[in-house]
């Protein structure tokens, strides 16, 4: 099965993993029409402008996911370019990880991660369902997929509580583990609008946030993700929890 969505949102798109995904959507054989590259401060965004203005179809938008101006003012920009096509692809990748040990953390840690890593991709979700439920809408004999409409969660294998072998970084993991519950809850309530909802690990990668001793570089991580992605369909593909590299399933 091909990766071909239309349009595809990707939030934290100014660098790490978010940035590897705008160039390998760019690359593929039937590339989106639209790709919706969010950050926080696009005037600052200089690897994703540079990319930008040699491809059109990358429209570098605002959207910090801890403000809801920005995701109704992202929203109204994607609803003016994509129009009755609505939005087939949303990638809620922008997150913040930082360790935290039982001594460390503090309540403002706990609020930061849930924040970034558990309401707001709720949030992105819940805005965009209108412009995702219209794509599904276009192809309502297809299966469920990422072609069609999909939302990915960029999960971590540390948000796992049946694999938690290791204990630590409490402000990290549990918000993760809440954005987890939230992919189960959301692929429950979409099914019957064809919409797919799931989680996907990136691996251990080298980005700011995974540090310079990861096991894989972006480009390995995202190459593995988007094979995993072309091939979620319908239920099967639905409510998951995936090893993005390994491609298999990871236990909640
Ligand atoms: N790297 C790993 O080993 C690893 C492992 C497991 C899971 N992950 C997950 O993979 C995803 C990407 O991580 P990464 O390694 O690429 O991290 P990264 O290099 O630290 O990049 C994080 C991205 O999220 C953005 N971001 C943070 N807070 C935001 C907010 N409030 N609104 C919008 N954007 C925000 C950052 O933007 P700014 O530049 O504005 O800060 C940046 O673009 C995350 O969900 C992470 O949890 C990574």
């Amino acid at each position: 099965m091909a990766l071909c969505p239309k349009s595809v949102l990707v939030t934290g798109a100014n660098r790490g993993i978010g940035l590897e995904f705008v160039r390998q959507f760019l690359a593929l054989k039937t590339p989106p029409k639209f790709i919706f590259a969010c950050c926080r401060a696009p005037d600052n965004a200089a690897d994703l402008k540079s990319i930008a203005e040699k491809s059109p179809s990358v429209h570098v938008v605002k959207l910090d996911v801890t403000n809801d101006s920005t995701i109704d003012g992202a929203r109204g920009y994607v609803e003016s370019i994509v129009g009755a096509d609505g939005l087939n692809l949303l990638i809620n990748n922008a997150a913040v990880g930082v360790r935290k040990s039982l001594q460390e953390v503090t309540r403002e840690e706990m609020r930061r991660h849930f924040e970034a890593n558990a309401i707001g991709p709720l949030m992105v979700a819940r805005a965009l369902l209108p412009l995702l439920k219209q794509a599904a809408s276009l192809s309502p004999d297809a299966p469920m997929s990422c072609s069609r409409a999909a939302i990915i969660n960029i999960s971590t294998g540390v948000a796992s509580i049946s694999e938690n072998s290791s204990g630590g970084s409490y402000a990290y993991r549990p918000s993760k583990a809440a954005l987890n519950m939230i992919t189960t809850n959301l692929a429950l309530e979409l099914k019957e609008d064809g919409i797919l909802a799931t989680a996907v690990h990136p691996g251990w990668v080298k980005t700011e946030m995974g540090g310079p001793n990861a096991l894989i570089d972006t480009g390995e991580s995202i190459t593995k993700m988007m094979s995993v992605l072309a091939k979620l369909q319908g239920e099967e593909g639905t409510g998951k929890f995936y090893h993005g590299v390994r491609g298999d399933l990871i236990g909640w």
